[in-house]
């Protein structure tokens, strides 16, 4: 990777400073420029989060885990970025279940406390708006891991950081997004980040029932971006640069019923892959359920999803280094 965004020293140092001790609540609050400096300094996190190099830039500060629905991915990687910044981590993945908030505690008390213990708190929820909620009591920076369809900030910003890696460019690309536009917070948070950025063209795929918000939509298309809408994947594959895949969200349905309807609709498969661009990545934030996405499709070069993993690790490093005043 060799392109930069082009910045003055003034700026950075600037930009630094506007992160210290802010809460990350959602993709929609980060402007361009904001965006740009996550992006590079994962960049120069990338050694620590390839195990190449140690740090200690955070020795000493807390990292605090507050997880109210299932996860594996996004909070490993919060708690590896901390201990890779030679930080600590207090976690508790159950939160709904064995924390206070069983017996009732406000969100808003329990961020009071937890902000006692710790420097930083990462936090995922089920329901839209929690996060910000914990945020108005506490007293160090929140950062939102999901919480539930509304917004994830951090799986945005690693999955531009993958395309950037790739591309060295986030203007003027073909993204396509397939399966349910309607409840993925990734990519909800994806279209926030991206709308930022030189005119792309942005091809929605999903049932009729799971389309992409209107507002969403309208939003792009505002800031100067083609949006199209489909059903059928196969006829626009070979129009993509990137290709980002996300699960149909069993857990956002009012029944099992009503997901069953979607179950299967996508599967991405070696064939399909034939008629993909030889430049076109495939990323996903994981995890793939119903064979929506092959494991077949795990041998070709252009599947970046277990890359994104470890982009995902440089990413949120960035992020607990600069909330707390070291990117
Ligand atoms: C995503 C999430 O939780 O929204 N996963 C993740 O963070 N790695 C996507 C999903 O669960 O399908």
């Amino acid at each position: 990777m060799t392109k930069t965004f082009q910045k003055d020293e003034q700026n950075i140092t600037l930009l630094m400073m506007n992160f210290i001790g802010k809460h990350i609540l959602s993709a929609t609050a980060l402007s361009k420029e904001e965006i740009e400096r996550i992006l590079e300094v994962a960049k120069e996190m990338e050694p620590f989060a390839r195990k190449e190099k140690v740090s200690d830039l955070l020795k000493g500060k807390v990292l605090a885990t507050l997880f109210f629905e299932p996860s594996t991915r996004t909070r490993f990687s919060f708690e590896t970025s901390m201990v890779r910044l030679g930080g600590s981590v207090i976690s508790n993945y159950m939160m709904k279940e064995t924390s206070s908030v069983k017996k009732r505690e406000t969100l808003y008390d329990t961020g009071k406390v937890v902000s006692a213990f710790a420097d930083v708190i990462v936090m995922r929820h089920p329901e839209r708006g929690t996060v910000a909620e914990l945020a108005k009591g506490s007293m160090v920076p929140v950062i939102n891991a999901g919480d539930g369809p509304a917004d994830h900030p951090t799986q945005g910003l690693l999955d531009l950081y993958t395309i950037w890696k790739q591309f060295g460019t986030l203007d003027g690309l073909t993204f396509g997004m397939v399966g349910d536009m309607k409840f993925s917070r990734v990519v909800h948070a994806e279209c926030a980040l991206l709308k930022h950025f030189g005119k792309s063209r942005f091809v929605f795929i999903a049932p009729e029932a799971l389309k992409i918000p209107q507002e969403l939509k309208e939003e792009l298309e505002s800031a100067g971006h083609e949006v199209l809408e489909t059903e059928d994947l196969e006829s626009v594959i070979g129009t993509l640069d990137v290709l980002s895949n996300t699960r149909i969200q069993e857990e956002r349905f009012e029944s099992h019923e009503d997901y069953e309807k979607f179950r299967g609709t996508y599967s991405i498969s070696a064939d399909l892959m034939v008629k993909a661009k030889d430049s076109m990545i495939v990323i996903d934030p994981l995890p793939r359920v119903d064979d929506q996405l092959k494991i077949e499709v795990d041998e070709d070069s252009r599947a970046k999803y277990f890359e994104q993993v470890t982009n995902g690790v440089a990413v949120r490093m960035a992020l607990l280094a600069l909330v707390m005043g070291r990117g």
